[in-house]
């Protein structure tokens, strides 16, 4: 039948998800499936009904994509689509709720402090407790690709980068900065089936693995298979699969993970439930590690499309 790859979207990571969205529909193509182009910004969802669509690739990232809108509104049409359902999208969207759930279930994410605001005013009324120390990272807990993101040096800097944060969202997540490694986890497959993919491991120049350099450079160096002491992948694939599994996803996602250097213990910073899949994505360069190429993974991810 007819397959849907629905990308770019509204949200700040657009640009991102069209180049998502462009390998996935071309992979797709490439093996033999029926797949259009659909941009949720220009076009009414219900129109996937009308023209006969019985599947959706979702490779929209960030709000309206993939915080579990898109997912509802698919769900009420009753048209399978990849990835998370609603309630993991929205809670995997929210890196605050993220945190919330995972500390629960006591797995290891760094200690952070969710700013208030009055309704009114939007006036702090939090202050940033000295207990994160510095540096310290300030990032809109509803963004995706460093979009809004500052590692803040000394609290002279807090303001400003209080203020970029809110402008992408209401809330400001101010999170303990984990000195140490950069690394990624893939998931493919729900439930029992749900497999972790190699650990890549990530080493931006100056540690500036941000937007510019997720993207549109050559700098950031990559290491798939990663390197790590055997015991280290597979206490990062264990945690990854852990955090999956406790949010509820489904099909496939991505943690990012932070290794602090001094006793070598891995924190969860997030969950990607619509991972990048462009040609610098960190998913593609790790399925093809584990002997999965772009179009196989991409047809893969197709077949767990559910409702
Ligand atoms: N948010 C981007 C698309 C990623 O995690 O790959
Ligand atoms: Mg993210």
């Amino acid at each position: 039948g007819k397959v849907a790859v629905l990308f770019g979207g509204s949200s700040a990571e657009r640009e991102v998800s069209l180049m998502s969205g462009a390998g996935v529909l071309e992979a797709l193509r490439s093996r033999g499936v029926d797949a259009h182009a659909f941009d949720p910004a220009e076009r009414d969802l219900t129109d996937l009904k009308r023209e006969g669509f019985d599947r959706c690739f979702v490779a929209l990232h960030g709000r309206h994509g993939e915080d579990g809108t898109v997912q509802g509104a698919l769900e009420l049409l009753g048209i399978p689509y990849t990835g998370s359902g609603v309630m993991a999208s929205s809670v995997a969207m929210d890196k605050v709720m993220t945190k919330r759930i995972w500390q629960a279930d006591a797995l290891p994410t760094p200690k952070y402090v969710r700013l208030a605001f009055d309704q009114q005013s939007r006036e702090q009324i939090m202050v940033v407790p000295d207990v994160l120390g510095l540096p310290l990272i300030v990032k809109p807990p509803r963004e995706g690709s460093s979009i809004g993101v500052t590692k803040v040096q000394g609290y002279s800097q807090m303001q400003d980068a209080v203020a970029l944060s809110a402008k992408f969202d209401a809330d400001v997540l101010c999170e303990e900065f984990i000195e140490g490694e950069e690394v990624t986890c893939a998931v493919l497959g729900q439930g029992l089936d749900a497999r972790a993919l190699p650990v890549v491991r990530i080493a931006a120049p100056e540690g500036a693995y941000d937007y510019q350099n997720k993207y549109f450079t050559d700098d950031v160096k990559y290491q798939c298979p990663s390197g790590l002491p055997e015991a280290e992948e597979r206490e990062i694939q264990r945690i990854t699969l852990a955090a999956y599994h406790t949010l509820g996803c489904r099909g496939w996602g991505r943690a990012d993970v932070m290794i602090r250097a001094s006793d070598r213990k891995p924190f969860l910073l997030e969950m990607n439930t619509s991972p990048g899949m462009t040609s610098h994505s960190l998913v593609p360069m790790s399925a093809r590690a584990a002997g999965i190429p772009y179009e196989e993974l991409c047809v893969r991810v197709l077949a767990s499309a559910a409702l």
